[in-house]
């Protein structure tokens, strides 16, 4: 009996893949994705989706149980009003597109970010899709939109401190749990790697607090070429990472 030799390349870095539980993704470069074809953005953006959608079957595929993407930053306001407004139709289209897929392969799905400033029928939108999902038990898909990891910690801080102010919570017993429990992601484990794509090497108030031991990779591939081989690429780096959390190797003398 002969074995490809290809087959064993293939298949042995496969078999010691560490599936992280909680895989974060900034996913950048939509708009240099699109230049570098001589398209507009907007073709960029519409091109990520497409990307995500690949990612989400990859994670549920691959046994990702936590899965969160970067898709607005509070700072994105920054551009264009058409743009702007056609990140947001995009979402509800995906939204729309996405839903029943969503609830066929048990997907639960949390939309995290500040809700001021989002037009009432977007809200409720957001609600809707959460609400539809909400018993679901598989892949937690955790979309940040209108997400900004300073304006969490800010909106984290008034809530604690209105719980001090009404005289429920001294200040002595503020501890890393009660900050946990007032962000958006209370009760998700932390990201145990954080991709970014494009080639930029930041992390754009994305997740800071829930960043604090997470590993970092970059990617140089635009957002709407991240595809199976990027997501295994990613998960051999993060397999060979080692993760000490403030303490010492295991096998160190
Ligand atoms: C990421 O792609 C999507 C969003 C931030 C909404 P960009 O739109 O940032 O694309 P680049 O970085 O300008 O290429
Ligand atoms: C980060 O990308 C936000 C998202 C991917 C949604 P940006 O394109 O906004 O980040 P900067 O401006 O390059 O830091
Ligand atoms: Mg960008």
């Amino acid at each position: 009996m002969s074995i490809d030799p290809a087959s064993i390349v293939e298949v042995a870095p496969r078999a010691s893949l560490r599936i992280p539980a909680h895989l974060g993704v900034i996913m950048d470069g939509n708009g240099r994705w699109a230049k570098a074809r001589g398209k507009r953005r907007t073709e960029g953006h519409i091109e990520g989706v497409k990307a995500l959608r690949n990612l989400v079957e990859l994670c549920i595929n691959y046994g990702v149980a936590n899965l969160t993407v970067f898709s607005f930053s509070s700072e994105n306001w920054t551009r264009p009003k058409d743009e702007i407004i056609f990140i947001f139709n995009l979402l509800r289209r995906f939204v729309a597109s996405d839903l029943q897929r969503l609830i066929r392969n048990n997907v639960q799905v949390r939309i995290i970010g500040s809700r001021e400033g989002l037009e009432p029928s977007l809200i409720r939108l957001i609600d809707d899709v959460e609400a539809k999902t909400a018993a679901n038990t598989g892949l937690v898909l955790i979309v940040a939109f209108n997400y900004g990891g300073k304006a969490e910690i800010v909106d984290a801080t008034r809530r604690i401190a209105s719980e001090v102010a009404a005289g429920r919570l001294a200040p002595e017993q503020i501890s890393e749990a009660t900050i946990e429990a007032a962000l958006y992601t209370t009760g998700i484990p932390h990201p145990d790697v954080i991709v970014r794509t494009s080639g930029e090497q930041r992390i754009s108030n994305f997740l800071l607090w829930q960043a604090a031991y997470s590993e970092f990779v970059f990617v140089d591939d635009y957002w709407p070429d991240f595809n199976e081989t990027a997501f295994l690429r990613v998960l051999e780096i993060f397999s060979q990472r080692v993760r000490r959390f403030g303490g010492i190797e295991a096998a160190s003398p």
